[in-house]
């Protein structure tokens, strides 16, 4: 598949997806809205893949969404243009999905941070949601997902009063996982990303929506959720591997069954 407006790479067992239009600082249109997530979701189908990466370029991650292309928008064009529902596609890629953000995250940009299960951030990244400097708000789970990361206020500051985010204050307030400097920041998010890939990937599946599974439901709900994911891993050859290997001392080899 041949895209214009992202990238991809395949490293080891990563899949990289590289956003790619770097004269509107990436900038989300719906072209690169589509290609991103068809990437993404090509990667999440590839048995050879077992962590993805989403990536910028140094001085910005994304932008937000395309000012210029929704400038004159009305209400109807927003819902029927595939703007806004597209963002839920990230909800259904099963693999890990690390953002290794550059530069500025900025309105839909630091929304799909937010969307992402994980985040390296260089020391220049940028976290924030700008929106109500152009007269809107958050389209894309912004409002919802900062509260749920990093609490009430803070988000309200972001939200209210276009407050952002260093790197350090992302990685202080739980919405970044690792600082690392801005020369090799992707090579860092690779290696993260790497020891992710060489786990149990039924176990990696499995942790990845009992833990999105607290963010959906009660404590009781979600209990049974994490069990209705526990169980059924004692079914798996890598659950009989990985404990064979513990007791024999060795390290495992994991099948992916
Ligand atoms: C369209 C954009 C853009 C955007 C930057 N550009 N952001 N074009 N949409 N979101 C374009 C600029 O117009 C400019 O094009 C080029 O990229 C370089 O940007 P500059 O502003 O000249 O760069 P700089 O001075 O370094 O400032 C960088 C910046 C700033 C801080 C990132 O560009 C900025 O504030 N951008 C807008 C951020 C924003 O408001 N995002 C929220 C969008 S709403 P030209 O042609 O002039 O060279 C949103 C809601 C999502 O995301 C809801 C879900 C659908």
């Amino acid at each position: 598949m041949t895209y214009t407006t992202v990238l991809t790479e395949i490293r080891g067992h990563v899949g990289i997806v590289t956003l790619n239009r770097p004269q509107a600082m990436n900038a989300f249109n719906i072209l690169m809205l589509n290609e991103l997530f068809d990437a993404l979701e090509a990667f999440d189908k590839n048995e050879t893949i077992s962590a993805l990466i989403v990536t910028g370029n140094e001085k910005a991650f994304a932008a937000g969404a395309d000012i210029k292309e929704m400038a004159d928008a009305t209400p109807v064009q927003m819902i029927t243009e595939g703007r806004v529902e597209v963002w839920d596609r990230i909800r259904q890629i099963k693999k890990p999905v690390i953002a290794a953000v550059s530069g500025w995250a900025l309105g839909g940009g630091c929304e799909f941070v937010l969307s992402c299960d994980m985040v390296i951030a260089s020391e220049s990244a940028k976290f924030g949601q700008p929106e109500i400097t152009i007269g809107v708000i958050p389209g894309a789970g912004g409002t919802q997902r900062l509260a749920r990361l990093i609490g009430k206020n803070l988000t309200m500051e972001m939200v209210i009063n276009n407050r952002t985010l260093s790197a350090n204050e992302a990685l202080q307030f739980g919405l970044a996982n690792r600082v690392v400097p801005v020369e090799g920041y992707l090579d860092a998010a690779v290696a993260f990303a790497e020891e992710i890939a060489s786990r149990a990937p039924m176990a990696v599946r499995m942790a990845k929506d009992a833990v999105n599974a607290a963010f959906e439901t009660t404590l009781t709900e979600g209990l049974k959720a994490e069990k209705r994911n526990f169980y059924p891993l004692f079914s798996t050859e890598d659950q009989k591997e990985g404990m064979q290997a513990f007791i024999e001392k060795r390290k495992p080899n994991w099948k992916g069954k």
